[in-house]
C-alpha cells in the first residue's frame, strides 16, 4: 500500500475535472448567472460570454426561430451546450445525425468536431455553451438542401 500525496489528486470540484456538459448544467439551472445578459437579436444568433478563466468560457446564447449557425468546428477546443429553453436542432457534420434538444438536455464535442445547430422550433430559444482549450470557430459553406432553397 502506498499513499497518493494530496497535490497529485484533482477534486471533484477542481474545474478543469469537472465535465463541460456539468458546468453547462450548472449555469443552466443558475439564471441568476446570466438572466441580466440575455438578449434577442432579430439580426443574428446572439451569444455574450458569461464566465471564463484561462482554459474555459461560458457564453450564453439565444435563438430566435430560424437563427442558426454555420457548419463549423471548434479546432482544438472541448465542451458541451446545455439547451436552457425552447429546442435546438444539431446536425452532426460527420455522421449526418440529427439531433433535436429539449430543455435540460446537451450535447458533447471533441477536437474537430463538426456541427450545425439551429433553431427550427416556433419560439425562441436560449442555451449555454462551454468550450476548454482555445477557442475557435471554422465555418463551412451551407451545403444542406434547406439552405439551397432558400438561397434560390
Ligand atoms: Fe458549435
Amino acid at each position: 500500500m502506498f499513499a497518493v500525496p494530496e497535490n497529485t489528486v484533482a477534486g471533484a470540484d477542481t474545474p478543469p475535472t469537472v465535465h463541460p456538459a456539468l458546468i453547462a448544467r450548472q449555469y443552466a439551472e443558475d439564471r441568476s448567472r446570466w438572466a441580466h445578459l440575455l438578449r434577442y437579436d432579430p439580426d443574428e444568433r446572439y451569444a455574450v460570454l458569461v464566465h471564463h478563466t484561462a482554459d474555459q468560457e461560458v457564453w450564453l446564447m439565444s435563438w430566435l426561430p430560424g437563427q442558426r449557425t454555420d457548419p463549423h468546428d471548434h479546432g482544438p477546443a472541448t465542451g458541451a451546450f446545455t439547451v436552457v429553453s425552447g429546442e435546438l436542432t444539431e446536425h452532426v457534420l460527420r455522421d449526418g445525425r440529427t439531433h433535436t434538444l429539449v430543455a435540460g438536455q446537451s450535447r458533447v464535442f471533441a477536437p474537430g468536431y463538426g456541427h450545425e445547430v439551429r433553431n427550427e422550433g416556433r419560439d425562441p430559444a436560449v442555451s449555454l455553451h462551454v468550450y476548454r482549450g482555445v477557442r475557435t470557430m471554422n465555418s463551412y459553406p451551407r451545403t444542406d438542401p434547406a439552405h439551397l432553397r432558400r438561397a434560390s
